[in-house]
């Protein structure tokens, strides 16, 4: 599924006055497996392009593999495409300040400004499963009083949340039902490696619905 240029570049134009940079697109096959949704791009994606191509991609692919999937066969997307950053002092070996962009999480505005390119997405896929990687894209698709605490590893069949219309800033929801499985965003585990046996745990049971789903189409 290619993006539409001029759905890009309207993406671009709206970001543009927030502290963003790059732009990275979604990836994956036609028809995948599955479908996730992450947070925002980092450092390394906007330089190579590639989603969750930096140090949350090395886990979500380990992930992945649990789940009984490969990158080749799931279409890899995110809630924001650019990087949004603060700028933040590190101190170097010989402790002078330099000053260095340091990821953040994306605004509401930021939300906003990208949702009809996710929208665009959600809908052209069509995958059987979007998994959700952490509260960003959860609340993003399914309100802003889910959390991936209470949420994760259910299968939500429900609408999700899209623009009303291009020029509106209001969400809506979808007259269609897509299943939605939320989990933790990979790099959580970073910072709490207690999420680790929890994402195995809902990385088990997208395998064995995965399994169910390919033989019922069978
Ligand atoms: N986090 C995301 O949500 N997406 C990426 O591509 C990398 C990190």
């Amino acid at each position: 599924m290619q993006l539409p240029e001029w759905l890009a570049e309207l993406g671009k134009k709206r970001i543009a006055s927030y502290p963003v940079e790059g732009f990275v697109y979604g990836m994956g096959p036609e028809k995948p497996k599955l479908m996730l949704v992450g947070e925002a791009p980092g450092e390394t994606e906007i330089h190579n392009g590639i989603p969750f191509s930096g140090r949350a991609g090395v886990e979500l692919m380990k992930f992945l593999e649990r789940a009984g999937v490969s990158r080749e066969e799931v279409y890899i997307t995110s809630t924001v495409r650019s990087r949004p950053y603060k700028w933040g002092e590190k101190r170097t070996k010989d402790d002078e300040a330099v000053k260095r962009k340091y990821n953040r999480a994306p605004s509401a505005r930021e939300i906003l400004a990208h949702a009809p390119l996710l929208d665009y997405e959600i809908e052209q896929v069509d995958a059987p499963v979007i998994v959700t990687l952490g509260n960003i894209g959860l609340k993003r698709l399914c309100g802003p009083e889910m959390k991936v605490t209470e949420a994760h590893g259910r299968f939500l069949k429900r609408p999700v949340r899209r623009l009303q219309n291009l020029e509106s800033s209001e969400y809506e929801w979808t007259e269609k039902e897509y299943v939605v499985f939320p989990t933790f965003h990979p790099a959580s585990i970073f910072y709490n490696r207690q999420l680790l046996q929890l994402i195995h745990e809902d990385m088990d049971k997208l395998r064995i619905y995965l399994n169910g789903y390919v033989n019922d189409d069978c």
